[in-house]
């Protein structure tokens, strides 16, 4: 089930270099949220005159709130969409549906989840490490990021936590290189019960190596360009294995998938 809300935003910040976190009073859609799920968000310019962005924009639940009934968004600036978004300010009103899409499965007490995330893929995954710490699952992430600065979501996933072991390109913070060279340090027995995993494809691809050489289990969201949202137009259809005849719709049949649904050799769906 899913909701219109009219919502009143409540903050708009800059939380880094071209990153921003939204948050706005969205009460049914903070009730019902769930981690992995996305919201589609109405951005409409200040000069009412332009009908351009048409297309609502998809963003993950960085988190819900729903005793404030507040949902919150981060973002990093692409595009018009999300440069008009940025101007946004408290008190002004967007028009958001959600929550959409099928989110993470929460693994149960006592469990422990390996999350490996990237860029803007850490949003979800702080929203799913939230919930699973307040279930009673013990939590290792993974975090990369192409500078230190960018590790907007760290101080979030330290408080709530969660240990967090941390990779940037350009060893300003952690380990110097890809986020998937820290699977290498994970303990050879037992590195977890479940991974989830959301980021650019190819991070994506040498986590759900890992997932299959340990026997470990996983989860992954993937991304695609969307127009409706709710699984009428087609638009977001991807193959998820070389040579299938069916296609899944990342807004309704995703955008988490379980690893092994998905060939990454041959794939499309990451996010930067
Ligand atoms: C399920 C889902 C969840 C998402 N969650 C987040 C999130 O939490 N934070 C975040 O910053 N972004 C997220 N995105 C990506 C976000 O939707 C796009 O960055 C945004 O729509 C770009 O809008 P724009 O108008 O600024 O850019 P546009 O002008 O539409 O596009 C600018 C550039 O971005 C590319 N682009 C546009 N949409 C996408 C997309 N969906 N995937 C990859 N490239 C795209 C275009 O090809 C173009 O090169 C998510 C996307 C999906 C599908
Ligand atoms: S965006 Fe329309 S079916 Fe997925």
């Amino acid at each position: 089930m899913f909701f219109l809300e009219n919502t009143e935003i409540v903050e708009n910040d800059r939380v880094g270099d071209g990153l921003y976190e939204l948050k706005c009073r969205a009460p049914q859609i903070a009730g019902k949220g769930e981690p992995g799920q996305f919201v589609h968000v109405e951005i409409k310019p200040h000069q009412a005159a332009s009908a351009s962005p048409l297309l609502r924009r998809p963003f993950s639940l960085y988190g819900a709130d729903a005793e404030q009934g507040v949902i919150s968004i981060l973002y990093r600036i692409r595009g018009l969409g999300t440069s008009l978004l940025k101007e946004a300010k408290p008190g002004e009103y967007l028009s958001v549906l959600g929550p959409l899409g099928r989110g993470f499965t929460l693994s149960g007490a006592g469990s422990v989840a390996l999350l490996v995330g990237g860029g803007m893929g850490i949003a979800p995954l702080a929203y799913l490490a939230d919930r699973l710490l307040e279930s009673g699952c013990e939590v290792d992430v993974l975090y990369g990021a192409e500078t230190a600065c960018e590790l907007v979501a760290l101080e979030k996933l330290e408080q709530s936590g969660a240990r967090c072991h941390v990779a940037t390109m350009d060893g300003s913070r952690g380990h110097k290189g890809l986020v998937t060279d820290l699977l290498a340090r994970m303990p050879a027995e037992k590195a977890a019960d479940i991974i989830y995993s959301c980021g650019p494809f190819e991070m994506m691809a040498r986590v759900a190596r890992f997932s299959k050489e340990r026997g470990i289990p996983g989860e992954v969201s993937l991304e695609s360009n969307m127009a409706c949202g709710v699984g009428v137009c087609l638009g977001c259809a991807v193959r998820l294995k070389a040579g299938d005849r069916d296609y899944a719709k990342v807004c309704s049949d995703g955008p988490v998938f379980s690893i092994d649904q998905v060939e990454f050799e041959a794939g499309e769906g990451g996010r930067k």
